[in-house]
């Protein structure tokens, strides 16, 4: 199998170099395209074998399997490059959660697939969320499948709930990152404890907590009770967190919405076609 990938920004090349440490793909199988050359090279130094495309039609004319790995705003020029040169056979498959697979059903005749990665791939870890078009059959489900196997968890959702999953699976890395910076800066401040020391504490802990809940039979409640004795200092400091996150969860997950819905709007008006009708959340 051929695989393509236009654009290697962050999550262009944790995909790439994801696929090739785990062994999905070698680099002779991969085909890149990138709007700044010097990223591609980059790659190409640090992986023997891999092809290097001219431009992104290049890697479409190459390539069975597309990955489409750039910012929303920045797709519909894109299609209009490559929509004379996908072929029906072809599966494209773009990574961006407000770029509807209609969106690209009407523009594109070829097979379409929508995935949500996630940083975490970097260590072949972490759930990806898949979305097929209603142009695939099941070898192409399982062909998709196959390849995300190797570097994650897939996880077949509906394209509607791609928003609110996203929250957790794609940007919930950098969630829990910003909550233990904000600790372990206090933890500095207050106690004068090395950060480092303090960061592989925390990172620690928070592998453990992982293994926990993915593989030790328990939910994030059921954990709070294993380690908050009632009246002892977990249960109270638990308490104060519990008063002074009110609401924040909330107003986090109607930020995202919020932005999900203004991209989701301007790139109504960038794609050409029949109105798109919008995931209901
Ligand atoms: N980062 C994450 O954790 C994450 C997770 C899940 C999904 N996503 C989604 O992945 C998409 C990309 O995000 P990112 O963080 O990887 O952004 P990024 O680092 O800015 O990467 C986008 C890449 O696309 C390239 N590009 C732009 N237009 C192009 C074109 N016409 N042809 C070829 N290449 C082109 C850019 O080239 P230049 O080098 O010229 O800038 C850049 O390297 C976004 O839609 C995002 O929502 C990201």
């Amino acid at each position: 199998m051929k695989v393509g990938i236009i654009g290697t920004g962050s999550m262009g090349s944790v995909l790439l170099e994801a696929f090739i440490e785990f062994r999905a793909l070698q680099p002779h199988q991969l085909f890149i395209s990138n709007r700044t050359l010097k990223k591609l090279l980059v790659l190409s130094e640090r992986h023997e074998g891999l092809n290097i495309c001219r431009n992104n039609i290049q890697t479409v004319r190459c390539s069975d399997v597309i990955f489409v790995c750039v910012k929303p705003l920045q797709f519909a020029s894109l299609i209009q490059e490559i929509k004379n040169d996908v072929r029906p056979n072809q599966l494209i498959v773009s990574i961006t959660s407000p770029v509807q697979i209609s969106h690209l059903e009407n523009s594109l005749d070829c097979k379409i697939a929508k995935i949500i990665p996630s940083v975490t791939h970097k260590i072949g870890s972490g759930a990806s969320l898949v979305m097929y078009g209603n142009r695939l059959d099941e070898k192409d489900k399982q062909i998709l499948h196959d390849l995300l196997s190797y570097i994650s968890k897939p996880m077949e959702i509906k394209e509607s709930q791609a928003r609110i999953n996203s929250d957790f699976s794609s940007c919930g890395p950098a969630f829990i990152s910003f909550f233990l910076t904000k600790w372990i800066d206090a933890a500095v401040e207050m106690t004068g404890s090395s950060r480092e020391e303090i960061t592989c504490l925390a990172s620690e802990m928070l592998l453990g907590t992982g293994k926990l809940l993915t593989q030790g039979g328990v939910t994030p409640p059921q954990l709070q009770e294993m380690v908050a004795v009632p009246g002892g200092i977990t249960a109270q400091a638990l308490s104060q967190l519990n008063h002074s996150l009110d609401g924040v969860f909330h107003r986090l997950i109607s930020t995202t919405h919020q932005k999900y819905d203004e991209d989701l709007e301007e790139l109504d008006k960038l794609f050409d076609g029949p109105k798109i009708n919008r995931p209901q959340y």
